[in-house]
């Protein structure tokens, strides 16, 4: 049995103890800012234990997952490194890559980054990852198991991981935005929340089939917009509120963000 320590209890912290709590052999400790009720319903939501002192629990871990806002990793790096043993840490933090691990804990602490989204949750996470430069085999082992109980996951640069946030952690936010109008616009039809919801997401989990078959994209367009028909008049919407150029808008924005 492998004890991970999990410092924030946060949405994406629970995503990811949704999927490991489906294996069984982790010893998952979580600790936070002093949110007592957070913990509380963590114990009987998942079966997890809970500190209030998550110094206590890390001579004899094996992981420590930060799941903490990008700007509580300096404080909380200062203290981990006092207690710290070689044991591997992963953070699952907008903008801070193994790089900025490395330099803050002690010199040959493995480190990784991992870049999930919020379908940890249902084991449908696309995963970004970026490894440190000290992972050893038992270590690979580890993030192997992390990894599959919450999805599928690419093995890609820090600087890559840095670029891709956007598409994979923030975007399905950007498509909720869009079912969100759409279940509006289908409640206009008669139908209940409840039916206009499964609609919507029967819809998308029809299309994101249908894209990973890796056919191109535009190609699955063509093929739903008959020319002159009910969907070109649609794009053509689109197309006159430049959306291409707002979806870069969008992304660049993110960058933006996580660059500061
Ligand atoms: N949400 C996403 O879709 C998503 C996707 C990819 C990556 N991420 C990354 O995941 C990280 C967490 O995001 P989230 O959405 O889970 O945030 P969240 O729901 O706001 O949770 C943040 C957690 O961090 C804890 N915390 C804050 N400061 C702390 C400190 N100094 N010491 C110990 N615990 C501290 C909070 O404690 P309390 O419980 O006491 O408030 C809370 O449990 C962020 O770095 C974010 O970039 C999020």
């Amino acid at each position: 049995m492998s004890k991970v320590v999990f410092i924030g209890a946060g949405r994406m912290a629970q995503a990811i103890i949704a999927g490991l709590t489906k294996q069984s052999d982790w010893l998952i400790v979580v600790s936070n800012n002093g949110n007592v009720n957070r913990l509380e319903e963590m114990e009987q939501k998942y079966g997890v234990q809970t500190t209030d002192s998550w110094k206590e629990e890390i001579f004899d871990a094996d992981v420590i997952v930060l799941a903490i806002p990008p700007e509580a990793h300096d404080s909380v790096l200062k203290e981990l490194a006092l207690f710290i043993d070689k044991q591997f840490v992963i953070t699952v933090a907008a903008g801070i890559g193994p790089s900025d691990l490395e330099k803050s804990l002690p010199e040959q602490t493995p480190v990784a980054w991992l870049m999930p989204n919020t379908a940890a949750s249902k084991g449908k996470s696309i995963t970004l990852c970026a490894k440190g430069t000290q992972m050893e085999q038992v270590h690979e082992d580890m993030l192997e198991k992390i990894l599959s109980s919450i999805g599928t996951a690419e093995i890609v640069s820090e600087e890559q991981v840095h670029t891709l946030t956007p598409i994979t952690g923030s975007a399905p936010a950007f498509v909720y935005q869009m079912a969100n109008n759409l279940v509006q616009s289908a409640k206009e039809a008669g139908i209940s929340e409840q039916q206009a919801r499964k609609l919507v997401a029967d819809m998308i989990a029809g299309a994101a089939s249908m894209l990973q078959t890796e056919e191109d994209p535009q190609d699955l367009i063509n093929q739903v917009a008959t020319p002159g028909g009910v969907t070109a008049e649609g794009l053509e919407v689109l197309e006159q509120h430049d959306f291409n150029s707002m979806m870069k808008q969008v992304i660049k924005a993110c960058h933006d963000r996580s660059n500061n």
